[in-house]
């Protein structure tokens, strides 16, 4: 079975706001489950970097769709082709939205995969994009078991 990755950065609407991505989060997690598809969604500073993973057509005929939506614009494909191995298998849709603080943590992640100090994801190479959310992944990763040791310890 032929998998594919596309990764894309666009241009968020000015007035996005949480109930916004809310929805966004809601309605596709419930599309991309449906239809085989991983993914992670970074949101920062009006820039959306989104991966998408799973079946070549189910992938284009997302892509397809979410170009379309008004809530963003300037929609660029940064890298898509065929992949061996998924890298965000355990999400339908991770979302991870920085608005409330771009940590240092954040800035120098950003720095190590784009040479900038801001979030700019259009200026990234494909394999920029890619090592970025799979460092972001990672983290998340991290911190969702820390959080289930946590519990366990309580
Ligand atoms: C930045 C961004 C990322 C999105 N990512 C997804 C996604 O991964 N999966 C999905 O089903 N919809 C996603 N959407 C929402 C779609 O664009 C679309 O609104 C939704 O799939 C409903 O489509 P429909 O109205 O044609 O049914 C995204 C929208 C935006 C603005």
């Amino acid at each position: 079975m032929q998998i594919i990755r596309l990764i894309y950065a666009s241009v968020a609407r000015p007035d996005i706001g949480y109930d916004d991505l809310s929805q966004i989060l809601e309605s596709a997690s419930l599309h991309n489950e449906k239809n085989g598809i991983s993914g992670i969604l970074c949101y920062s500073g009006g820039a959306f970097l989104e991966a998408i993973e799973g079946k070549r057509v189910a992938v284009n005929q997302l892509y397809n769709r979410i170009v379309k939506d008004e809530r963003h614009s300037s929609t660029e494909i940064l890298t898509c082709g065929p992949i061996e191995v998924r890298s965000f298998i355990e999400w339908s849709m991770k979302m991870i939205s920085w608005d409330e603080s771009f940590t240092p943590q954040r800035r120098a992640l950003v720095l190590r995969h784009s040479g900038m100090q801001i979030f700019e994801p259009w200026t990234m190479t494909g394999k920029q994009a890619h090592g970025f959310l799979r460092e972001l992944a990672e983290l998340e990763r991290r911190k969702e078991l820390r959080e289930v040791s946590d519990l366990s310890v309580a």
